[in-house]
């Protein structure tokens, strides 16, 4: 109930640290607009992954995650896969589906018989339910979305009579618009059937915003590590077929594409969990979790296919007011909702691949570890020019612990003469995993 820099001062009281959760006024200001109980922002790195090529156009890419090697993967996916053509990428429509739930009145002797009939009378009255949704629809309709239509059905065992409308929302996600249009429709949905709203939201499934990509790589670029192409090709369609094939490597395949994908939803403003929720829902659609992509060798090329829901808006949500998403949209040339989507597949696709491909060959931990040593330098205490020293101390003795950070740190520090030559101030939460 205090007031924002009440909280933050207590923040500052029981950290040690005020400005721990950023000090820059526009933004904190943002931040209690954007949340509740607001205290500031956590700054995410951001990094580009430059040079995609996506339907004949080159694309520069940020990305946001806390994780290492997803930026330097992507762009690595990237260049490769520009040597082969490109990304070819399709999406679907930006349709937003609502739900509402209804379930039987108390009353009701026939809960079964009750839902049918009440299905009935609902399918019976599309107009009235399109009439009821016009007024909210109207700014909408004029850009060239609005109402697209309603579909009604019966649950079995709970009994609940589910009515799914779709609204196109044009170049935004349409969260908002869709559980707005959902909760006006209650009553008259009441009305029609003499049931009770159970709940009414959209769903984050999307099934009509599934866009695909794919990728042509001449197998002769990918020799590595002693190994031919078309092998590491080989090796590479192999991993795929694993994937699908094994539900516990499919989650870790699915999680190399959200790296990019979440990456991208995170830097321009989107729903991260949204995204996510509907990639897994898509993955899992056969009854079994599947992979969201998949490689093949054929002839002398590596094609790779991905498809996945990618509910992405460029309008509206975080996207319209975060000075640093806006710039981020700004920096993709200022898509709309169908190219932000086409191009988080060809994201998530060159993540796969270069994940699938470091695993196929060398290995993924030489690439990783290499770049979480800046990290482990940081952590000891290395700052400015240390770090990059300490970083590439650690890479050639192989060794990445924080310990071995500050042995490294301390004998730089004695060899210049300079003051802190036990190692520094490591951070107070110096370990790093
Ligand atoms: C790590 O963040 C992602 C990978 O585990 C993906 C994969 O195994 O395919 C490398």
């Amino acid at each position: 109930k205090a007031d924002p820099g009440e909280r933050r001062a207590l923040v500052g009281e029981r950290t040690g640290n005020a400005a721990a959760f950023g000090a820059e006024p526009e933004l904190l200001e943002l931040a209690d607009v954007m949340v509740e109980s607001s205290i500031g922002y956590l700054a995410l790195p951001v990094g580009i992954a430059a040079g995609f090529l996506v339907d004949g156009a080159v694309i520069d890419v940020p990305l946001a995650t806390e994780e290492p090697s997803v930026v330097a993967a992507a762009g690595y996916g990237a260049a490769l896969i520009r040597r082969g053509g490109g990304f070819a990428t399709t999406a679907g429509n930006p349709v937003t589906t609502g739900q509402i739930f209804v379930i039987p009145p108390e009353s009701s002797p026939d809960a079964a018989e009750w839902a049918a009939a009440a299905a009935e009378r609902l399918a019976a009255a599309t107009e009235l339910l399109t009439a009821e949704a016009a007024p909210h629809l109207e700014r909408m309709s004029a850009r060239g979305g609005g109402w697209r239509g309603v579909n009604v059905s019966t649950l079995r065992d709970t009994a609940a009579v589910r009515l799914e409308f779709d609204i196109d929302t044009r170049d935004a996600m349409g969260a908002n618009l869709v559980n707005t249009v959902a909760e006006q429709l209650r009553p008259t949905v009441e009305r029609l059937t003499g049931g009770e709203v159970l709940m009414a939201i959209l769903t984050n499934a999307a099934p009509a915003r599934v866009c695909t990509a794919q990728c042509v790589i001449p197998a002769p670029l990918l020799a590595r590590a002693g190994r031919s192409g078309n092998e590491i090709a080989r090796r590479i369609a192999l991993a795929s077929a694993v994937a699908h094939e094994d539900e516990g490597r499919a989650v870790t395949h699915n999680k190399g594409i959200m790296n990019g994908v979440s990456a991208l939803a995170a830097a321009t403003g989107n729903d991260t969990r949204a995204v996510e929720a509907g990639a897994h829902w898509y993955a899992a659609r056969s009854g079994r979790y599947r992979p969201l992509s998949a490689f093949s060798l054929e002839g002398d090329s590596l094609v790779g296919r991905i498809e996945l829901p990618l509910a992405l808006g460029t309008v509206g949500g975080a996207a319209g007011i975060h000075p640093a998403t806006r710039a981020a949209l700004r920096l993709l040339g200022d898509p709309d909702s169908a190219l932000l989507g086409r191009i988080a597949a060809a994201v998530g696709l060159a993540q796969n691949f270069s994940a699938l491909y470091a695993l196929t060959s060398e290995g993924i931990q030489r690439g990783h570890m290499g770049l979480h040593a800046n990290r482990v330098a940081y952590a000891a205490g290395a700052r400015g020019a240390e770090l990059a020293a300490v970083a590439q101390r650690l890479r050639d003795r192989g060794e990445y612990s924080t310990d071995a950070a500050r042995e490294e740190l301390a004998r730089m520090r004695a060899s210049a003469g300079a003051p802190g030559a036990d190692g520094g101030e490591p951070d107070r939460n110096g370990e790093v995993r």
